[in-house]
């Protein structure tokens, strides 16, 4: 069902205060309609983007604010995104912890990977602002640019996804050797985890004071673990950072993939969003989690390679399962490079546009 008062031109011309509104359903106050972004919102998929890529690489791209500000702001303007995420990458603090990475076609790949426990103690626990300051510079000017109404995200990796990379050295199906050290040293492993969790607070608190609004920690990769050893490992490290940033009223939104497992347990991370992917139904991660945790996204990012009108309906259907409170629309992982723009602009449009029903409310109410 389409919200009349809602047609995206309405939206497109900032009569919505954004930033409230993303603020609101964080915390799960009632909201007039659900806030959309896309996980991997600038990227391949815009020609806007392949253009500044043709001239630059990846990370020059990230390291320098007036570009990483322009394909921050892409999204934004071609598609009516309501946050932007600052353009960066989640390997970023890796190189600044001392494992200085590139970026193959294939992902991120790191020259001298750790293996060692003397390698984990030579790690840098880094100044953001010295070591990082691109990345705050970026922010400083998304605010300026989109004042007080539009949010702008700060993120990082949690800690285990970003333990994978540093271990593995580029992405691998299963993260062998990372799980080989979780085997074989867990209390050296455990270490790791920890300094990461220790620099990842102190560099998502400097994205926090630089005016990000919200910030994402990405656990793409904690299905690989079970239950028990998220409880062991990636969940404590993960509590501690979230307490070590000490956001106070500034949301803390915790990304897992293929983490239906571990669901319950990622509830008790001290985050007040779960981001989740489309392999669990969002009404039932509600009565998992309850009426307080907010939910993030979760449509498949396949849906948007298919015609427009699936693509709306996959929008509401996102929108219905939860009734609209407490939800932020994205999708279950990040954008694909061949999605249709036009696609991904119907997606942000649907969402914006589908009717919000405060369930808890009417069930209050009865
Ligand atoms: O969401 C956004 O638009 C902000 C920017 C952002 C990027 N990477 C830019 C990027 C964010 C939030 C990320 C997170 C990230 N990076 C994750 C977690 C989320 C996820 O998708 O699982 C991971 C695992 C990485 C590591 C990484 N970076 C990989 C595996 C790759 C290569 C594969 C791919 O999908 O492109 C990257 C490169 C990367 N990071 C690109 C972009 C736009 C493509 C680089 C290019 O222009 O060639």
């Amino acid at each position: 069902m389409m919200n009349p008062q809602l047609d995206p031109m309405t939206l497109s011309r900032e009569t919505v205060n954004r930033k409230a509104l993303f603020l609101r359903a964080c915390r799960c106050e009632p909201v007039e309609r659900v806030p959309v972004w896309i996980m991997r919102q600038a990227g391949r998929y815009l020609p806007e983007y392949r253009a500044i890529r043709q001239k630059h690489n990846f990370l020059e791209v990230c390291k320098t604010p007036e570009l990483a500000i322009e394909v921050s702001l892409q999204p934004h303007r071609i598609l009516g995104v309501d946050a932007v995420i600052v353009f960066s990458d989640i390997l970023i603090p890796a190189g600044a912890m001392g494992l200085p990475f590139e970026l193959s076609d294939k992902g991120p790949v790191i020259e001298s990977p750790l293996r060692t426990a003397a390698q984990i103690r030579e790690l840098s626990s880094f100044d953001p602002e010295e070591e990082t300051g691109f990345l705050m510079k970026t922010i400083r000017g998304l605010v300026r640019e989109l004042g007080p109404n539009v949010p702008v995200l700060g993120f990082a990796a949690a800690p285990w996804t970003l333990a994978c990379y540093m271990i593995e050295g580029h992405g691998k199906d299963g993260f062998p050797a990372a799980k080989t050290m979780l085997y074989s040293d867990p209390s050296v492993f455990r270490d790791l985890l920890e300094r990461i969790a220790r620099a990842t607070a102190r560099y998502l608190r400097a994205q926090i004071d630089a005016g990000a609004a919200a910030v994402q920690l990405f656990d793409t990769w904690v299905g690989e673990l079970t239950l028990d050893q998220y409880r062991e490992f990636a969940l404590p490290a993960t509590q501690l950072l979230i307490e070590e940033i000490g956001a106070g009223d500034t949301p803390v939104i915790l990304y897992t993939k293929a983490s239906s497992h571990l669901l319950a347990a990622a509830a008790e991370s001290g985050a007040n969003v779960l981001s989740v992917d489309w392999r669990v139904d969002l009404a039932t991660v509600r009565e998992l989690v309850g009426p307080r945790i907010a939910l993030q996204g979760n449509v498949d990012p396949c849906a948007l390679l298919g015609p427009e009108e699936g693509v709306r309906q996959a929008a509401r259907d996102a929108v219905e399962s939860t009734g609209g409170i407490g939800h932020i629309l994205n999708l279950g992982h990040g954008i694909l490079q061949q999605t249709p723009v036009e696609n991904a602009r119907a997606f942000v449009q649907a969402g914006q546009a589908a009717a919000v029903i405060d369930k808890v409310r009417m069930e209050g109410a009865r």
